[in-house]
């Protein structure tokens, strides 16, 4: 996925949308494969993103910050946070507190990722991204982490995942992100890997 995500909000999205897609910023910003921070201005063209939370569009699909509302869809997608409380809990406080992002392609949404923001000493630190069985190699996953990239509040972006986990160490390698440890004893026999990217 390349492309770049504007930032910034109301006027200075806007005017950073003109400049990139051109003076009246529409849906044609897709076609180019440029990740565009929608405004209000969009919200016609976009009916079904709730534009009143920073939403972005991607060449044929969208990344936004969840709401409550989309907590049920979030237990369809992930199917421990279905059964599970403690992974619910975690989800519904991650929305709360503006940290939990959806994505898909058209609705409901097939993807999240929760961005904690300095829980990883410090740093922020990617907690969960699970993306649809039937959605998978897409590209949700890596516009989800293109958004948390964006949205990261400190230089260095942690995340980690079990060593049997080889498509989300693929997806990392792929996004530039380096093996920064190794926990043991979290997993029996499967340790934790954690990783690492620089922004800039
Ligand atoms: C890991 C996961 C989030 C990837 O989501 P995704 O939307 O399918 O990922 P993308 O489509 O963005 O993949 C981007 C790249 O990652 C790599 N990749 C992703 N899945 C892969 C797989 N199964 N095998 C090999 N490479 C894979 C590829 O390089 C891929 O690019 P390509 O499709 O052009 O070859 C998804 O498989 C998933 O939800 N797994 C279960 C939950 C999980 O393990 N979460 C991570 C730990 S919390």
């Amino acid at each position: 996925m390349g492309g770049r995500v504007v930032e910034g909000t109301g006027l200075e999205n806007r005017q950073a949308c003109k400049r990139l897609v051109g003076s009246n910023p529409t849906p044609s910003a897709t076609s180019q494969n440029v990740p565009v921070f929608l405004g209000a201005f969009c919200y016609d063209k976009f009916p079904r993103i709730s534009v009143a939370r920073p939403s972005y569009i991607f060449t044929g699909m969208w990344v936004r910050l969840s709401t409550e509302r989309d907590l049920e869809d979030i237990a369809r997608i992930d199917a421990v946070a279905g059964v599970d409380a403690d992974r619910r809990a975690l989800v519904s406080q991650a929305i709360a507190e503006n940290t939990c992002w959806v994505a898909g392609r058209g609705n409901p949404p097939e993807g999240y990722l929760v961005l904690s923001p300095r829980h990883f000493f410090g740093r922020d630190f990617v907690s969960l991204v699970v993306v649809k069985g039937s959605a998978r190699r897409r590209g949700l996953a890596t516009a989800l982490f293109q958004v948390a990239e964006t949205s990261a509040t400190t230089r260095q972006l942690f995340t980690s995942t079990n060593q049997s986990n080889r498509p989300m160490q693929a997806l990392l390698e792929m996004r530039g992100y380096q093996k920064a440890g190794v926990i043991d004893h979290l997993d029996l026999d499967d340790p934790e890997i954690v990783f690492v990217r620089y922004l800039s």
